[in-house]
């Protein structure tokens, strides 16, 4: 394992850049086997150049321009909002090529593996949607994709499961524990000691040993950083009162946060009431990091449930964990009743048949205008994390 560097504890204005080996307060860090450490820093190493290269950064933003659709729409929730006494903004990463934030981050990495003269990508995912994602930018670079996903998730994400062997990706199912993301990050990781010579890890959120926490948030902050645009110009106040997102590893809610952090915003992240790292964990360490992590008394992780496969995990990325420390942002659970409901009512009054996931921030907001959480009159600004095409299934079997 390698040494964590205990470097002070940041502010919350640090709290952009990590310290040491990828600190954010207590939490972050490298804790990998030995073998995968000069793996973990020759990927730091490169994304440290080829973020600071503006030629890498120019051919991101080209491709994210013509080829995902960005900027994605900030659209007013004028129906709802009038329902809910708010004015409601929606980023809309729904409407990306491949249909959520996902493709952000890995076309970023997916960039960076070919600078690094990979020629796979390998990956794990939940819902699907990151492993469709990787599956796409492999394609799009002539690259090979490995993904790995609970059997558990290949059931209930079919349509996912055949839209990445369409793209030539081979999915493999993990039969160990809960069959779930959990079981696919520790496959991808496992995996990876054994082909690193010619493989890159394409992780899919802001966790996982350091760079990427780091690294993952600075590839989604392209949504922050356009809804902060975006928000200057809709909103005579310049900023929203209310920035919120849903939280499943935290990648879609630490990009959002990063362009508002400096704002008198208040953040919230909403998690999973059965996957509620941060509402329900205590300080542990789980696929590479440190952070807040659902387990029993004797460390040993618990199995995550959410009816959404992206928010089915029981850690969450270290920034998170540090941003709810430092009271910086603020972090609440809705249960999938809350859920469902607001999938229906998002549908019926906007026309958005959102992903189950980004429903959890929906619900939230629902909720809280209700109870004057939120006062009558805020502008609230949601990250809509993906569109819902994989969860009609789920959605069809329960009604
Ligand atoms: C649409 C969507 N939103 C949110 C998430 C949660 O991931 P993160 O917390 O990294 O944004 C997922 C994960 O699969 C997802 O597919």
């Amino acid at each position: 394992m390698d040494q964590l560097l205990r470097v002070g504890h940041p502010t919350a204005a640090d709290s952009r850049r990590p310290a040491g080996l990828g600190r954010f307060g207590e939490y972050g860090g490298r804790f990998v086997p030995e073998s995968l450490v000069p793996d973990c820093e020759e990927v730091e190493r490169a994304f440290i150049e080829a973020w600071a290269d503006p030629l890498f950064r120019a051919e991101l933003h080209h491709v994210l321009s013509i080829y995902v659709g960005r900027p994605t729409p900030l659209t007013p929730a004028a129906r709802l909002s009038a329902e809910l006494g708010i004015n409601l903004l929606l980023k809309r990463e729904d409407l990306t090529h491949t249909g959520s934030h996902k493709i952000n981050n890995v076309l970023g990495q997916a960039l960076l593996a070919r600078r690094m003269g990979k020629r796979r990508l390998i990956a794990e995912t939940g819902a699907g949607q990151h492993g469709v994602a990787t599956a796409t930018a492999a394609a799009l670079l002539g690259m090979e994709a490995t993904v790995f996903m609970g059997e558990r998730d290949t059931e209930r994400q079919q349509l996912n499961v055949f839209r990445m062997r369409m793209l030539g990706a081979e999915v493999v199912p993990v039969t160990s524990g809960s069959r779930t993301l959990k079981d696919a990050c520790s496959e991808a990781l496992r995996h990876w000691v054994t082909a690193v010579e010619d493989s890159y890890y394409c992780l899919g959120s802001a966790m996982g040993p350091h760079p990427y926490p780091w690294m993952v948030r600075q590839f989604q902050r392209v949504i922050g950083d356009e809804a902060r645009t975006q928000c200057a110009s809709a909103l005579s106040a310049g900023t929203p009162d209310f920035v919120v997102a849903c939280v499943g590893g935290g990648s879609n809610a630490a990009g959002t946060f990063a362009g508002f952090v400096d704002t008198p915003a208040r953040l919230v992240g909403v998690e999973a009431a059965g996957g509620a790292a941060i509402n329900a964990g205590s300080t542990g360490v789980l696929h590479g990091f440190r952070s807040k992590v659902l387990q029993d008394e004797h460390g040993q992780i618990s199995e995550a449930h959410s009816i959404a496969p992206g928010l089915d995990y029981p850690g969450v990325g270290p920034e998170h964990a540090y941003l709810a420390d430092l009271g910086r942002a603020s972090y609440v659970t809705v249960d999938d009743a809350e859920v469902v409901a607001a999938t229906h009512r998002l549908a019926r009054t906007e026309g958005i048949l959102c992903a189950l996931e980004s429903a959890h921030a929906v619900a939230w907001v629902i909720r809280a205008a209700g109870d004057g959480t939120i006062p009558p009159g805020s502008t609230v600004m949601l990250t809509l994390s993906g569109r819902g095409d994989k969860d009609m299934s789920t959605l069809m079997e329960l009604s």
